[in-house]
């Protein structure tokens, strides 16, 4: 029997998501974001998206198109070179490839294919909260550990687990490299979150989005096997958000159990396909140029921030193509801050997008485009400071 309060038009919301106030002149998020991509003048510093990549990738997908491949299905589970490629980049053997329409939906899968009613998951804050909010949809709590202090560095660290976890602890969630403050994650903490993982029977899952920005990165995966879950995207490094494509590595246990969550089970886009082929086997040609500007660019933010009275880069150097700006010791709402820098044609993100706790003391910027473009930042942001500046 329906209960008495069942309405077929106005259907119960079943989930809970993080709901965000739209910007100042929009009635919601999509609007907004619709009139930044629309903007050809916009500098793009608000979605951590990579517009640093030469032809080699596009030119791989133009030629796939005109072969008009695309009007056959792809073979359900990907290309197997691909597959190859994408374990080779990792040096990962006997492992299975989950490909999936960016890393979201592999998220997703994770969640909902591991967890149960009692289970808990923890994830830091700030942090990447559309994977809190599907893990909330299957497991009875996510706990947010408080993680902005200096004193761990600005990420989870083992000793926190260890005091945020009890014995419905199922997952652990590490971003490495941390979206939105870049910190990165030791050989030595990954070992010591393995060993925890071992004793207590959890799943680790490494949402290793950013990982080629990273000056050094470790796989959990080799000193977890059987219990790490390794989220890859296509939508950072190799420039491709917009064609999404990403997936998980696991076990083959692990991975079977996620299959048979799989909703998109005629395969992943074609064409993105060959371009994620093209980006990896033009890998080495390309990756030294991108990182090093990401540098440069990251070392001239630090230069323009450096004298500002009251603002400070919590991590310095990120080891994301993204850095936190914290601007709570001059007074002014991040919130204010994205509006005005809006106005000067620069698309930056608040802090509440990635945090629930220390969402108003923060601006989160990606610098991963020209550095004359970053130029335009360095000038422009000073002089924002000073307009907005109540302290
Ligand atoms: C930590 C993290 N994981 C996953 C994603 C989403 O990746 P994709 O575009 O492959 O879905 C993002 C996007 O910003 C992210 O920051």
């Amino acid at each position: 029997m329906r209960d008495k309060d069942f309405d077929i038009k106005n259907p119960k919301k079943k989930f809970k998501k993080t709901e965000r106030v739209p910007p100042k002149g929009y009635d919601n998020a999509n609007d907004f974001f619709e009139d930044m991509y629309m903007d050809e003048d916009m500098i793009w510093m608000g979605q951590n998206t990579n517009h640093l990549q030469d032809d080699t990738i596009s030119d791989a997908m133009i030629e796939a198109i005109k072969e008009k491949n695309y009007c056959k299905y792809p073979a359900p589970e990907g290309f197997s070179e691909l597959k190859q490629l994408i374990l080779d980049d990792f040096g990962f053997k006997d492992l299975e490839v989950l490909l999936t329409a960016g890393a979201t939906e592999s998220l997703y899968l994770c969640m909902q294919a591991l967890l149960e009613p009692e289970d808990n998951v923890v994830l830091s804050d700030p942090g990447y909260f559309i994977i809190g909010d599907f893990a909330n949809r299957f497991a009875n709590e996510v706990r947010y550990v408080p993680i902005y202090h200096e004193e761990n560095h600005y990420k989870l660290t083992p000793k926190l687990l260890r005091e945020n976890m009890d014995e419905n602890t199922r997952m652990v969630i590490l971003i490495d490299p941390l979206n939105p403050l870049g910190s990165a994650y030791t050989e030595d903490e990954l070992k010591e979150f393995a060993e925890i993982a071992k004793e207590n029977d959890l799943y680790l899952l490494h949402d290793v989005t950013y990982k080629d920005f990273a000056r050094e990165h470790y796989n959990m995966e080799d000193y977890a096997p059987g219990q790490t879950l390794t989220i890859f995207s296509f939508s950072k490094i190799f420039g491709m958000a917009g064609l999404r494509i990403g997936g998980v590595l696991s076990s083959k246990p692990i991975i079977d159990a996620i299959r048979n969550a799989v909703v998109n089970d005629l395969g992943v886009n074609i064409i993105t396909q060959y371009g994620a082929i093209a980006g990896l086997k033009t890998k080495p040609q390309w990756i030294g140029r991108i990182r090093e500007t990401c540098f440069e660019n990251q070392r001239l933010i630090h230069e323009m921030i450096e004298p500002i009275e009251g603002v400070f880069l919590p991590v310095y150097p990120s080891d994301a193509n993204m850095m936190v700006i914290d601007l709570s010791g001059a007074g002014i709402n991040p919130k204010e801050m994205s509006n005005y820098l809006v106005g000067k044609k620069l698309f930056t993100r608040e802090g509440e997008y990635t945090s629930e706790e220390f969402g108003d003391r923060y601006l989160r910027i990606s610098f991963s485009i020209p550095t004359e473009e970053i130029k335009v930042f360095c000038e422009e942001f000073p002089k924002a400071v000073e307009a907005l500046r109540t302290k």
